[in-house]
């Protein structure tokens, strides 16, 4: 696959949070039709890019899931039921689900990965995690590396491509939607060292592969 790439997808990116705002740029940059989806008012960031990236586009949440080859859900995990909610029919879609925290408190659903698969009925959907922050998406030369799971190969194609567009060092392939739990855990364990370190967003996971 290294030779290969999409030029022009339309990539709906759900939440207009800080991680957002940088992952809606740095795919403009590489060329992507971004459709910036809310539910609200777009804070002044939000605005900044919309006049900057003519590629970046604002949108509802149905519109940006219409148009849309492939959808980036990065809002708080417990809003993802009522996002998933307004998707209309997205079944053929890719979904890269790249939200924080596991559902377990919030649902009868294992995860947040197995509530967008119900929701949606789509079989694309993939787990996504860098844990990493807008700083590191921001920068230009590759830090962090992506770790990704779930069942759909189709689905994780396109993650390792869009994470190289976006510059990130690698694209690591753990397995299959049986290993989400593994990383959620991981993910979470991480974020809360790194909050006690006080450095939640400026480092990232980089793995070594012998
Ligand atoms: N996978 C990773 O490695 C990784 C790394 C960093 C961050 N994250 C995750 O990415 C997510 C976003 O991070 P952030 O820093 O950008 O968060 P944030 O600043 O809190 O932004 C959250 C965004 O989600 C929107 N939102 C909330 N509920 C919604 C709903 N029901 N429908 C539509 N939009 C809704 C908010 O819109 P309103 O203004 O309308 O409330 C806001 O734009 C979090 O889950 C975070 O944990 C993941």
């Amino acid at each position: 696959m290294g030779y290969k790439t999409f030029a022009s997808m339309n990539i709906a990116v759900v939440g207009t949070g800080k991680y957002c705002e940088a992952l809606s740029a740095g795919l403009a940059k590489a060329g992507h039709n971004v459709f910036m989806a809310t539910r609200s008012e777009y804070d002044e960031v939000s605005k900044e890019l919309l006049a900057r990236y003519r590629r970046i586009c604002p949108s509802s949440i149905e519109y940006a899931g219409a148009v849309a080859d492939v959808i980036i859900l990065a809002t708080p995990a417990e809003e993802v039921r009522e996002m998933a909610y307004f998707l209309e029919d997205v079944r053929q879609k890719v979904i890269i689900d790249l939200t924080g925290l596991n559902l377990t408190r919030y649902s009868t659903y294992i995860n947040t990965h197995a509530a967008i698969k119900a929701i949606t009925g789509s079989q694309h959907v993939v787990k996504c995690y860098n844990r990493t922050g807008s700083e590191n998406l921001v920068a230009t030369e590759s830090t962090a590396d992506m770790i990704i799971a779930g069942d759909s190969k189709k689905a994780k194609a396109l993650t390792a491509l869009l994470a190289k567009d976006l510059k990130f060092n690698a694209c690591h392939d753990f397995g299959g939607d049986e290993l989400i739990p593994s990383l959620d855990q991981m993910a979470n364990n991480w974020q809360n060292l790194s909050i006690s370190a006080k450095v939640p967003g400026s480092i990232a996971y980089r793995l070594i592969k012998r």
